[in-house]
C-alpha cells in the first residue's frame, strides 16, 4: 500500500470544407489557424489513447475490448493526421527553460528545487515530441491573447496548484498577475493580468466532493477523512459557474484512509480500521467522487465553461514507500518503451477516463464541453522530475520528506502548459466543427 503526504500537502477532418462555408465565420477561423498554426497542429480526439494500445496489446492487462480510438485533425496534410500529442517521447531541448526562481516569484517553496540545492539542471532540458507531429514551446503572448477576458480555475490538489504556478512562470515574460484573492486561505487563490482582463484561481478540494478531516493522524498518520461522495464540496462549486475554462484534477489524497458516505451513510471505508465497516479500494471512492464533481459541473445552470480533466500524474517511489524510505533518484526521463502504466496507476487512469466520458456524455446534452488534458503518459516518463530531498533544507522536518509526487519549477510540467495551450489554440476550430456537424445533421433532417 502506497501513501502519500501532501499536506500543505476531438473528431472530423473538414478542414477544407470550413473555408468554403459561410465566409465571416470561416475567414475568423483560418484567420485563427493562420495566426497559431505555425506548427503543425494535432488532436487528440475521443477514446483512448495510443501509448496505451502501443503498451497494453502486448501485456497482461486486456483492455481492447473497451478501447475505441477515434481520430481525426484538422490537418491539410492527410498524412498527419493521426496525431495524439499526449504519446511520444522527450528529447533534449537546449533551450529550456524559459525562466528561474529569480525571474518568477511564483515558484511553490517546496517546488523550488534550486533553491534547496538540487545539484543537476538536466531535468530542465527536455521537451516533449508527440509520435507523428510537434507540440510547440509555451508562447506566453499567445496563450494571453487566447485567454483575453476570459477566466481560468483549477480545481483540485497541489498538484494543480503546481501546473497554475507553472502557468504563472511562463506567462511571467509578458506579465505578472495581481492577487485578487477573496480569503486570506491560501488554498484559494485569485490572479489577474491586468493588460488582459484574464483571471486565474485555485480551488482547493483534493477529493473533489464534500469532505471532512474526523482525525488528523489515523492509522497511517496521514489523517482519517470522511468523504461524502454524493454531495458537492460547495467550497468550489457555488463559485464555478462564472468561469470559461475548469482544469479539474485528483489523485494523491485517495490514498489516504477515509471512510465513505453516500446517502449520508457509512458505506464502507478505505483502510479505517474501524469496527463493521467494510474495506473497499480507493478507486471506489476515487470513481463516486468524479461522477460527483463532473455531476456537479453539469448541473450548473449558468456554466458555460469547457472543463478539462487533467489525468493523474504517478509518482515516482523506487525502494520503499513515501515514509519508508522511498525516493526517486534517477536523473533521465524513461524512454516510452523502458516502462508502463500498470498496478494503481492504470486502474486510477482508466477510472478517470471511463467517468470523463459518461460526463462528457451528459454534457453534449447541454452543449457543455470536457476535454481531455491527459498528461498521465509524459509524466510516467519523467522520474527524474520531481523535487525528491530538494524541497526542503536537509534539517526540516516535513512529512513528505522525498517528494517524489509534485515537480519541480521549472520543469516537466511546464509541458502540461504546453498541452493546455495547444488544446485552447485547436479549440476555436473543434467549437465550429461541432457546430458545422450538427447543422449537417439538421440539413440532412430537412
Ligand atoms: C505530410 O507529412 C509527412 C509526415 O510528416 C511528410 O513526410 C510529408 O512530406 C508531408 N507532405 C506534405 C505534402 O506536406
Ligand atoms: C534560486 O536558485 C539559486 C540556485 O540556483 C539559489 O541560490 C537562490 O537562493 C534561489 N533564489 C530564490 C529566490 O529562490
Ligand atoms: C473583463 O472580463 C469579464 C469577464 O471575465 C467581463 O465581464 C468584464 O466586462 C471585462 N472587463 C473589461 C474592463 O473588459
Ligand atoms: C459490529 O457488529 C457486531 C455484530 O452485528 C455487533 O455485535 C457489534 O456491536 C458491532 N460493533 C460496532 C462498533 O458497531
Ligand atoms: C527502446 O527504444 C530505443 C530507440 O528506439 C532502443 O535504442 C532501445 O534499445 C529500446 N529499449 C528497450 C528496453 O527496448
Ligand atoms: C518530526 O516531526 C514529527 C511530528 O511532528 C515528530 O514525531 C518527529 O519526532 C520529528 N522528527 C525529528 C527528527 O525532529
Amino acid at each position: 500500500m502506497k501513501v502519500y503526504a501532501m499536506n500543505q500537502l476531438p473528431f472530423g477532418s473538414k478542414h477544407h470544407a470550413l473555408r468554403k462555408s459561410t465566409p465571416t465565420i470561416a475567414l475568423t477561423v483560418t484567420f485563427t489557424l493562420v495566426l497559431f498554426t505555425v506548427f503543425p497542429l494535432c488532436y487528440p480526439l475521443l477514446g483512448y489513447p495510443l501509448y496505451l494500445l502501443k503498451s497494453f496489446s502486448k501485456s497482461q492487462i486486456s483492455i481492447s475490448s473497451y478501447v475505441a480510438v477515434k481520430y481525426g485533425s484538422i490537418y491539410e496534410n492527410e498524412s498527419e493526421q493521426k496525431c495524439d500529442i499526449f504519446t511520444g517521447e522527450w528529447i533534449p531541448n537546449p533551450h529550456a527553460p524559459y525562466y528561474t526562481n529569480t525571474t518568477c516569484w511564483a515558484i511553490h517553496e517546496h517546488q523550488n528545487c534550486m533553491k534547496y540545492g538540487r545539484p543537476d539542471t538536466g531535468f530542465m532540458k527536455w521537451r516533449w515530441r508527440p509520435d507523428g507531429c510537434e507540440l510547440p514551446v509555451f508562447n506566453p503572448a499567445q496563450f494571453l491573447e487566447i485567454v483575453r477576458g476570459k477566466s481560468m480555475a483549477f480545481v483540485g490538489d497541489s498538484v494543480g496548484r503546481n501546473q497554475m504556478q507553472s502557468l504563472i512562470c511562463l506567462l511571467s515574460r509578458v506579465e505578472y498577475p495581481i492577487d485578487v484573492s477573496y480569503t486570506p486561505d491560501e488554498h484559494f487563490k485569485r490572479w489577474r493580468y491586468p493588460s488582459y482582463n484574464f483571471t486565474l484561481a485555485t480551488f482547493w478540494t483534493p477529493h473533489l466532493v464534500k469532505a471532512e478531516e474526523t482525525d488528523a493522524y489515523g492509522p497511517t498518520h496521514t489523517g482519517l477523512f470522511n468523504l461524502y461522495l454524493d454531495e458537492f464540496d460547495e467550497g468550489w462549486t457555488a463559485q464555478i459557474e462564472e468561469f470559461d475554462y475548469v482544469i479539474i484534477n485528483a489523485g494523491h489524497w485517495f490514498y489516504r484512509p477515509c471512510v465513505y458516505y453516500e446517502n449520508r451513510q457509512v458505506v464502507g471505508c478505505r483502510f479505517c480500521l474501524l469496527e463493521n465497516v467494510t474495506d473497499l479500494p480507493m478507486y471506489f471512492g476515487y470513481r463516486k467522487a468524479f461522477r460527483t464533481a463532473f455531476r456537479a459541473l453539469n448541473s450548473l445552470e449558468n456554466y458555460k465553461g469547457i472543463t478539462f480533466l487533467r489525468t493523474f500524474a504517478p509518482s515516482h517511489f523506487e525502494n520503499g514507500e513515501w515514509n519508508k524510505g522511498g525516493d526517486c533518484v534517477r536523473r533521465r526521463p524513461f524512454r516510452s518503451n523502458e516502462t508502463s502504466l500498470e498496478g494503481v496507476n492504470f486502474e486510477l487512469y482508466m477510472t478517470q477516463l471511463e467517468e470523463f466520458k459518461l460526463a462528457e456524455k451528459e454534457g453534449k446534452k447541454r452543449g457543455l464541453r470536457f476535454r481531455l488534458l491527459d498528461t498521465t503518459q509524459a509524466m510516467l516518463l519523467r522520474p527524474d522530475g520531481h523535487p525528491s530531498i530538494y524541497g526542503h533544507w536537509p534539517h526540516e522536518n516535513v512529512t513528505l520528506y522525498n517528494d517524489c509526487v509534485h515537480w519541480c519549477l521549472p520543469g516537466p510540467i511546464d509541458t502540461w502548459n504546453d498541452f493546455l495551450l495547444e488544446m485552447l489554440k485547436m479549440e476555436g476550430v473543434r467549437s465550429y466543427e461541432e457546430k458545422l456537424d450538427l447543422s449537417d445533421r439538421k440539413m440532412k433532417l430537412r
